[in-house]
C-alpha cells in the first residue's frame, strides 16, 4: 500500500487525476471502475478539466460503477448510474453505452449482480478502481462482516451508512435505500490499481483502521492491505489518526523523487 498525505481535495484530485491520465495514454481501451459519494467529485472535475483542455480523452474507454442503490426510481437523481452521468460520463467524451453500472430494475437482482460481475470479467477486469471509504470502514457497499471473498452481490446498509448518506435525500434516512447491489471485496480486489480517495476527520478512523489496523470483516477496506497495488490519497485531516504518518510522507517523497 503506498500512502499519500496532500494538503487539500484539489492535490489529491490531481495526482488521482495524473494516474488515470498516464494509464489511457498508455493503453487508451483501459476499464476505469467509477465510485460515487462526494470524495471523488473534485477527481471529476480535473479529469473534466483536462478533457477540455484536449489533454485527456475517454473515447476508447468503458467504466464499470461500484454499487447501485436499489429501490429508486430509474431516473432519481441520486441513482449512482444518474450520479455519474452528471458528474463525469456526460461531462467527458465516454462513448454511448460505455459507462456501466448494476441494474437494479429488472426484477432479479441476484441475476443482475451475477451478470454484472460477468461483464467485467467479459471486458478484461478493471485497470484501474477508483474508491472512496464509508466512515464504518465498507469500500463498494461492503458492509462489515462481508466476506474478503464476495463478488458483485446484493447487500443492505447500515444504519450509520443510511445516516450518511441521508444528506442527498433531503436529511431525511427514512427516504435512503436500505439495499444495493455492490461490486464484492473479490470483485475490487482483482482491479489492477485500486486507488483510495479519503478527506476529512470524519474519515480518520476508517482511514487509521485501513493503514494500520488489522485485516478485519469489521472494517471491510482492510482488505487493500493484501491488494498488490493500492494507493491511498489523504488529506491531513483523514490522515491525523495515523501512527506512522511521517514516515509515509517520507516514503512517498522519496518515491516522487
Ligand atoms: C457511499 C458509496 C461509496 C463511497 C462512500 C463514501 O455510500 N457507496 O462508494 O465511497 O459511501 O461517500 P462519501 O465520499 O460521500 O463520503
Amino acid at each position: 500500500m503506498r500512502i499519500a498525505i496532500l494538503p487539500t481535495p484539489e492535490d489529491i484530485a490531481v495526482v488521482a487525476a495524473d494516474r488515470i491520465q498516464s494509464l489511457l495514454e498508455r493503453k487508451p481501451s483501459a476499464v476505469l471502475g467509477l465510485a460515487t459519494g462526494s470524495t471523488p467529485l473534485p477527481l471529476y472535475d480535473e479529469l473534466t478539466k483536462r478533457y477540455e483542455a484536449g489533454e485527456i480523452s475517454f473515447a476508447d474507454t468503458q467504466s464499470f460503477n461500484l454499487d447501485e442503490y436499489v429501490g429508486l426510481p430509474e431516473d432519481h437523481p441520486e441513482g449512482y448510474a444518474n450520479f455519474i452521468h452528471r458528474f463525469l460520463v456526460d461531462r467527458v467524451d465516454f462513448p454511448k453505452g460505455a459507462a456501466h453500472g448494476p441494474n437494479v430494475w429488472t426484477g432479479d437482482n441476484d441475476q443482475a449482480a451475477a451478470d454484472y460481475d460477468k461483464a467485467i470479467r467479459d471486458a478484461g477486469g478493471i485497470d484501474l478502481q477508483i474508491l472512496g471509504i464509508g466512515a464504518d470502514g465498507h469500500i463498494g457497499f461492503n458492509e462489515p462482516g462481508g466476506s474478503f471473498a464476495s463478488r458483485t452481490h446484493v447487500d443492505v446498509l447500515t444504519e450509520q451508512t443510511r445516516r450518511d448518506n441521508a444528506r442527498f435525500f433531503d436529511g431525511d434516512i427514512t427516504k435512503v435505500p436500505t439495499h444495493c447491489i455492490t461490486q464484492g471485496l473479490g470483485t475490487i480486489m482483482e482491479s489492477g490499481e485500486a486507488l483510495l480517495i479519503a478527506t476529512g476527520a470524519g474519515k480518520a478512523e476508517a482511514v487509521r483502521q485501513l493503514v494500520e489496523g488489522a485485516i478485519s470483516a469489521r472494517w471491510p477496506a482492510t482488505i487493500l492491505q493484501m491488494h498488490p497495488n493500492a494507493i491511498v490519497l489523504l488529506d491531513e485531516p483523514a490522515a491525523q489518526g495515523l501512527e506512522l504518518a511521517d514516515f509515509y510522507r517520507e516514503v512517498w517523497a522519496k518515491h516522487q523523487a
